[in-house]
């Protein structure tokens, strides 16, 4: 064996979804966050073209985003259908986090490589993120909703056209026991070939 795959194993089955409303007020340091960064760029990526773009709030960049994002939520969406829960979750999201690493995908100029596995190259980056997150002790989740996928969003995080911003990932200190996972045994989903 090379390496401790017992300690592998743990990280991968241990790592969890903790979510910013199970943080604590402990503040991350800039080192980890680093630490994590610096995994996230030897993720697998097809022609080497490294899609990834990482966002880092913290301090008082987490106020701005925190505000970007609820405000342009109210901005935008009529009246009939906007929602105070939202709004507040919104800002409360990014306000109860110590560090959100906003994800993105930078399209390549020349489109060679197929758009979706560009998003699946900074998929497996946010994997190695989150791994590092876990073996670290910190709570972290990758969220998808609110503005994610808007143009306000692009704009925002200065993103061109073709980029995509593929969620925000909330990292802290879990104020909570370690959440418990459950998955499907791997009868569900494998079928085998041998003959
Ligand atoms: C691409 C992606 C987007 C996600 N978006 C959300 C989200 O918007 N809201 C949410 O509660 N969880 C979101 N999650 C987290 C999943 O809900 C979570 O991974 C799932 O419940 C399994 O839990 P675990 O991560 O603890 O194993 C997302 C996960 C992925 C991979």
């Amino acid at each position: 064996m090379k390496y401790n795959l017992s300690e592998i194993n743990e990280v991968i089955r241990n790592r969890r979804s903790v979510y910013p409303k199970q943080f604590s007020d402990r503040k991350v340091h800039r080192e980890m966050i680093e630490n994590m960064l610096e995994n996230a760029r030897w993720a697998p990526t097809h022609g080497l073209t490294q899609p990834w773009f990482f966002k880092v709030f913290m301090g008082d960049g987490l106020q701005k985003l925190a505000e970007f994002h609820s405000e342009t939520y109210k901005k935008i969406t009529p009246s009939e259908s906007f929602l105070v829960k939202k709004y507040d979750k919104l800002q409360s999201n990014a306000l109860q986090s110590s560090v959100v690493i906003a994800i993105c995908m930078k399209r390549q100029e020349i489109e060679k490589i197929p758009e979706i596995e560009e998003i699946e190259a900074v998929a497996c980056a946010v994997q190695n993120m989150h791994l590092t997150a876990t073996a670290f002790g910190l709570g972290a989740y990758w969220g998808s909703g609110g503005l994610t996928y808007s143009e306000e969003m692009k704009t925002f995080l200065g993103l061109k056209k073709k980029d995509k911003c593929l969620g925000l990932f909330y990292i802290g200190y879990p104020d909570i026991e370690w959440p418990k996972g459950q998955r499907k045994p791997i009868e569900y989903f494998t079928e085998w070939v041998t003959e």
